[in-house]
């Protein structure tokens, strides 16, 4: 078990495009993911994406199950995706809070596609093929724009809607990040 560092925004590694995992047998990738599980599971994220511990790979991992930072959140399975592709189900936007262990202590209002499909490959190199929507679709659209180079404050329209968790949020006990 490694609890690895998490990169925070100004780091240029999280700005970085990632490239596709091309050996699925390699004990690094084993390795990698058993990190990024650990350490999004002692922060309490949501997700983690590779580049978020300093590794360029196509490489997250999702799962939400009664998650202090989301208390009101549809559970999602542990998911470890590679290589991803999404394709928006539709046009719908929907605005949402949104945190991320890079940028910790804060909250925006980010617009995100509703429903979308997603394919790539789990740790197996077996395929998946999910359409899902609302958080779900959040999630994974939050954890794939790290392997783009983007962070969640770069897709705020109403930079009025970016702020301190503990001010946006007063009283209601959420954590850091
Ligand atoms: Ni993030």
């Amino acid at each position: 078990m490694a609890i690895r560092d998490v990169l925070k925004m100004g780091d240029p590694r999280l700005l970085t495009p990632a490239l596709p995992v091309e050996d699925f047998a390699s004990s690094e990738l084993a390795q990698l993911i058993v990190d990024m599980r650990d350490t999004m599971r002692a922060l309490n994220g949501a997700g983690l994406a590779a580049p978020q511990i300093g590794v360029g790979l196509q490489v997250v991992i999702f799962e939400v199950s009664t998650n202090p930072r989301y208390p009101d959140a549809e559970s999602v399975p542990f998911t470890v995706l590679i290589n991803p592709l999404l394709s928006p189900l539709s046009d719908e936007l929907e605005e949402g809070w949104e945190g991320c262990l890079s940028v910790p202590g804060m909250r925006g209002l980010v617009p995100r596609h509703t429903a979308l499909r997603y394919q790539g490959f789990d740790a197996a190199g077996q395929p998946i093929d999910r359409s899902v929507n609302d958080f779900h679709a959040r999630v994974v659209q939050h954890e794939v724009d790290h392997l783009h180079g983007i962070l969640y404050p770069m897709r705020i329209r109403d930079l009025r809607q970016f702020g301190f968790t503990d001010t946006l949020f007063p009283g209601q006990d959420l954590q850091d990040d």
